[in-house]
């Protein structure tokens, strides 16, 4: 990327913590000291230019969804500051919030209501017309692989692959500048995954979104992500090209350095004994 393409998104030494609720604990065992805070996002700083597609890894429980949050505007950080085009997520919310767009797998729909019904709701509340927006709505769901039908029976009645392909159509929906999408495929059929890729990639390219991802998939960052930032309890431990990262990990039995090696060896997870690998 060059120096003069404008920086979307700039984090800049961003910590959060999280006390831990007690939970249920036998009372004898309480004391004054067991609210620990949990360090979810520690001291993490990066940028993401215009038109990148930058992806975070990491394994569960490292702060994705945070970090994802706190630039989303949902959870306020502790330390650090988030800009999104030169905005302060703080100080300028609702600038930032008609910037941003955010998908998760916890997406909040009236469950009664239809995709349709849920979807122009989403695209009244950011001004659109509502004739053009229910053409819209059927182009996108139809792209996402979701039966016209499928748009007028109530949420409640859809599978989790269809509900998030509904919360993928509502960012889709109003041409967001910077894309947060928090696991967009986890859980999609395989044709519906490649169909949710190809789409993120046209956001790019066509509409000249920048996207910030989350994945468990090393092949979708790999094939996806300009570059990549890997989490591991809150920290940064390595932001790269892909092709940069698997340059950091040796080869190993001759076989190709996939992403999935560039994860295990980063995060110091070890396979578990039973799945490693044969020879
Ligand atoms: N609302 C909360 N209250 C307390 N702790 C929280 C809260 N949200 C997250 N945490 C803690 O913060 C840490 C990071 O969680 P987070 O959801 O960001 O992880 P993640 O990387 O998105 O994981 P996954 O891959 O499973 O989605 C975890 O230790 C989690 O328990
Ligand atoms: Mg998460």
């Amino acid at each position: 990327m060059h120096d003069n393409v404008p920086i979307a998104l700039e984090v800049t030494d961003v910590t959060k913590r999280f006390v831990k609720s007690e939970g249920l604990r036998w009372p004898w065992k309480r004391d004054g000291n067991s609210r620990k805070p949990v360090v979810a996002v520690d001291r993490v700083s990066f940028q993401v230019r215009r038109g990148e597609i930058f992806g975070i890894l990491g394994p569960n429980g490292s702060g994705k969804s945070t970090l994802v949050r706190c630039i989303a505007t949902l959870l306020l950080p502790d330390e650090g500051t988030i800009a999104v085009f030169g905005h302060d997520v703080l100080r300028e919310e609702m600038a930032v919030k008609r910037l941003i767009n955010r998908v998760s797998v916890e997406a909040s729909f009236f469950k009664k209501l239809t995709p349709m019904e849920n979807l122009l709701y989403g695209a009244r509340l950011y001004g659109l017309e509502v004739r053009a927006a229910r053409e819209r709505i059927l182009e996108i769901l139809a792209r996402l692989g979701l039966k016209r039908e499928d748009a007028f029976r109530p949420m409640e009645e859809m599978s989790r692959g269809m509900q998030q392909k509904v919360a993928i159509a509502r960012a889709f929906l109003t041409q967001p500048i910077l894309l947060l999408l928090d696991e967009p495929t986890t859980g999609l059929d395989p044709r519906s995954k490649r169909e949710v890729q190809t789409f993120v990639v046209e956001l790019r390219n066509v509409h000249d979104a920048t996207i910030l991802l989350t994945t468990h998939d090393m092949q979708e960052a790999d094939a996806l992500c300009d570059r990549v930032a890997v989490l591991d309890e809150g920290r940064i431990v390595a932001l790269d090209t892909p092709t940069g990262l698997k340059a950091r990990v040796a080869r190993a039995n001759g076989h190709e350095v996939t992403l999935e090696d560039v994860f295990m060896e980063l995060t110091g997870k070890r396979l578990r004994e039973g799945e490693q690998r044969e020879g």
